[in-house]
């Protein structure tokens, strides 16, 4: 049985609300994960108070916001480390507010491409300049937003999140039309806190400047961390596994009817809901695996698990093979090459497209241990840990702490639940 620290992308969006809103905002399970980290700092920066304190081993933070027009300016460069989500979703608040502000992440959050929330943010009347007009450190010159209607051209929910969330500071209503339904998390908040918004179809939207109440929330456990777990289980004979409280919106839900459909025996009970977002308990064991195809529309409702899913291949039936997932190339790494090159490390048969990668199952052979470069991206880091219990050998993976940046405590989990 295993619980999961908080929901990555919940928690940033509810710190951040907390902080717009007046008052204190107290989270519950908020994510221990380094990015999110780097959204409270950011956000104690511009003015808001942060208490952090971790009860009966889950962590709490307490937010004292103050209020939609109360951010004052950083007296520094604000740091979003690795996490796309803080530098994109901030990005849109900044643009919408009385003061300058530079903001910049990491190495590798420095080489993603920032033009996808530049371009809508400059049709709001948003002053911002990028490195090359792509990439970070974003110059932003704070000033008065204007609504749009924005149709995007990439399913992206931190891209539609900025909108919004840049829409809470503009006069009037704002919407996004998103080609595929992405993860809905900053809809489903912006409404726990007092927010207008409506949905229809593809579009989301709105209403600017109605103040925020301050909340007191619990953030469910995190689906794409689960998901390691429920790997390994699938991959080691007799294993049996319950994962408690997790996260199961429909919008990141997806992974689920994947690994059903290749023949995991998974259940889902005690389903409930909390802040809008669906929560239960899921509870799998061993079994062997068919693999197939991913593609289309179910890529972007599956970004984050794919490299997990794409790791298992080597011990599915017929192989894992990923179209139209060219997204996969802008993540933390280059998650494409970097799933070809340390799979192929592993003995693995794989062929790298520009969209994404096929994965020979078990009959090209068994995988063996290896040295494995995860290239810093946290999540290959996790997909590969999980991919060597089933290898013959041992495997290192290099600077595998930077799985700290979305679960921390993930090498320690997984050595409790192997053990037993
Ligand atoms: C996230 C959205 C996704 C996802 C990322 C978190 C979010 O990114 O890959 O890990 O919290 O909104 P994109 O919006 O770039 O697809």
């Amino acid at each position: 049985m295993v619980e999961l620290p908080g929901d990555k992308s919940i928690s940033h969006r509810y710190a951040i609300l907390a902080a717009l809103a007046k008052g204190r905002s107290e989270i519950e399970n908020y994510s221990p994960a380094a990015d999110c980290g780097s959204t409270l700092e950011c956000l104690e920066r511009l003015g808001a108070e942060v208490k952090r304190r971790a009860g009966n081993g889950r962590s709490q933070v307490a937010v004292t916001g103050v209020g939609l027009e109360g951010w004052r300016r950083p007296r520094r460069t604000l740091d979003a480390g690795n996490s796309g989500t803080t530098l994109r979703l901030l990005a849109g608040l900044l643009a919408g507010q009385t003061f300058d502000s530079t903001i910049t992440g990491d190495a590798s959050l420095r080489r993603r491409p920032m033009r996808r929330v530049i371009d809508p943010l400059a049709l709001m009347g948003a002053r911002m300049e990028a490195r090359e007009g792509n990439f970070a450190p974003l110059k932003i010159q704070g000033t008065a937003l204007r609504p749009i209607h924005y149709v995007l051209p990439v399913a992206s929910a931190q891209v539609k999140s900025a909108v919004l969330l840049a829409g809470l500071l503009a006069e009037g209503e704002t919407s996004v039309e998103e080609p595929v339904r992405t993860r809905d998390h900053t809809e489903l908040a912006l409404a726990e806190f007092g927010a207008t918004v409506r949905r229809a179809g593809y579009s989301v939207s709105v209403v600017g400047r109605t103040p925020l109440v301050a909340r007191r929330l619990s953030v469910p456990g995190d689906l794409s961390s689960a998901v390691f777990f429920l790997a390994a289980a699938l991959i080691l004979p007799e294993s049996q596994l319950v994962i408690h409280q997790v996260g199961l919106n429909p919008t990141r839900a997806a992974v689920l009817d994947v690994l059903s459909g290749w023949g995991a025996p998974l259940k889902v009970g005690s389903v409930r809901s909390e802040a809008g977002e669906l929560v239960g308990d899921v509870s799998v064991r061993h079994a062997p695996l068919s693999g197939g195809i991913l593609s289309g529309g179910q890529i972007a409702q599956l970004i984050d698990e794919l490299p997990m899913l794409a790791a298992l291949g080597p011990y599915t039936e017929q192989g894992v093979e990923i179209r139209d997932a060219s997204e996969l190339r802008v993540k933390e790494s280059d998650r494409i090459a970097v799933l070809a090159e340390n799979l192929r490390r592993m003995g693995a048969r794989v062929e790298e497209r520009p969209d994404g990668l096929r994965v020979e199952g078990r009959a090209a052979g068994a995988p063996h241990g290896a040295d494995i470069d995860p290239h810093g991206d946290h999540r290959m880091a996790m997909a590969f840990a999980v991919a060597a219990l089933g290898a013959q050998g041992p495997t290192r993976i290099r600077g595998a702490e930077c799985a700290a940046v979305s679960y921390p405590e993930f090498f320690a989990v997984l050595d409790r639940l192997v053990k037993r």
